[in-house]
């Protein structure tokens, strides 16, 4: 073999040593190989001048070249790995933080009006009251004339609300369920039925137009006021804690004689403000309307009032929850603000 090719080929293995040391990426070890290795790359330049040499120095020749060729290959193949590795790790050390705080994933809670009716529904059912639910349109019959509200009643007013057609409104209360259950059931009857409710009522701090009710129905023989105090005392002592102070004051409603209105402590000035806005000064807020099942009434469902008397309730969910959330604005309970619910949860 002669000098001159050595030298030559050495001087191709020099040059790509260093070109393929520098290369940056794959695709400049493909042009480096492509310069060197492809089919007129600087090898084949010097494998041309085989020809030239004495015929017995040839097939050495060959082999050297056969030889600085597999060697060049094997260094490509190295410095690929070498590249890819690296792009791992760079990649690792770019984007992958071990030490990162893990994102926590959002959990979702239940609403806290729901836990009310469900805690709510929870309490009664353990007293052995069914629940009972019923539509959100009711006809007249079942939300007026059943209740002793006959059409020219003036207290059809409070509850004059989203009118569907003739005759078809939502309901403006649960007490309909109350009619339902007693026209299906003959007493002994213990049922709370909760639900929506409707009202023409303008927004305010404890005022919504979409709200619901826990509705509660009691009727047996020699069922007194007392029993219905007793109910509704300890359903307000598990909701609010044996603290928040309960009371019972004289009202009107054609569906009870006599008929109460049930307040709670106002959860924002605990009684104390003269102009606390939740509760107008009074410090107590309005939970909802209870009383004993007027005779007209028990006799509407054909139960004879002289038999049987029964005790009802409707307590607004939603003025459960401010008291048990001490919370100030009833409208929080329906901003869905992800913040609020996930204290509340
Ligand atoms: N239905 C009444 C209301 O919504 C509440 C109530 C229910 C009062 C049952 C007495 C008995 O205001």
């Amino acid at each position: 073999m002669t000098t001159e090719l050595q030298t030559s080929l050495s001087d191709v293995r020099r040059r790509f040593d260093a070109d393929a040391e520098s290369a940056a990426d794959e695709q400049a070890l493909e042009s480096v190989r492509v310069t060197y290795l492809g089919r007129n790359g600087e090898v084949t330049k010097v494998r041309r001048t085989i020809g030239t040499l004495p015929a017995a120095a040839r097939p050495e020749a060959g082999r050297t070249i056969n030889d600085a060729v597999a060697s060049m290959e094997q260094r490509l193949e190295e410095l690929r790995r070498r590249l890819e590795e690296r792009g791992v790790e760079s990649e690792l050390n770019a984007t992958i933080d071990v030490t990162f705080a893990a994102i926590e994933p959002q959990l979702g809670a239940i609403h806290p009006v729901r836990r009310i009716v469900n805690d709510s529904c929870a309490y009664f059912a353990r007293h052995g009251f069914a629940v009972v639910v019923g539509p959100e349109a009711e006809p007249d019959y079942y939300n007026f004339d059943a209740l002793n509200i006959p059409a020219d009643h003036p207290a059809r007013e409070n509850f004059d609300s989203f009118w569907i057609t003739d005759g078809v409104l939502l309901r403006p209360h649960t007490s309909p369920m109350q009619i339902r259950t007693m026209q299906q059931h003959r007493p002994p009857i213990a049922v709370v039925a909760p639900g929506k409710c409707f009202r023409r009522d303008a927004l305010d701090a404890r005022h919504l137009f979409q709200f619901h009710q826990v509705e509660g129905l009691l009727v047996a023989e020699n069922i007194h006021f007392g029993h219905l105090k007793g109910m509704l005392t300890g359903l307000c002592r598990e909701l609010f804690g044996a603290e928040q102070r309960v009371r019972f004051r004289p009202s009107y409603f054609p569906f009870t004689e006599p008929s109460a209105e049930v307040d709670t402590t106002c959860p924002k000035c605990r009684g104390k403000a003269a102009s606390c806005a939740m509760c107008g000064g009074s410090g107590w807020i309005e939970l909802g309307g209870a009383g004993m099942v007027h005779p007209n009434v028990l006799r509407e469902v054909g139960y004879d009032p002289g038999v049987y008397s029964g005790w009802a309730f409707g307590f607004g969910a939603e003025r459960l929850g401010l008291a048990r959330y001490e919370v100030d604005d009833i409208r929080r309970f329906v901003e869905s603000e992800p913040g609020f619910l996930q204290q509340l949860s």
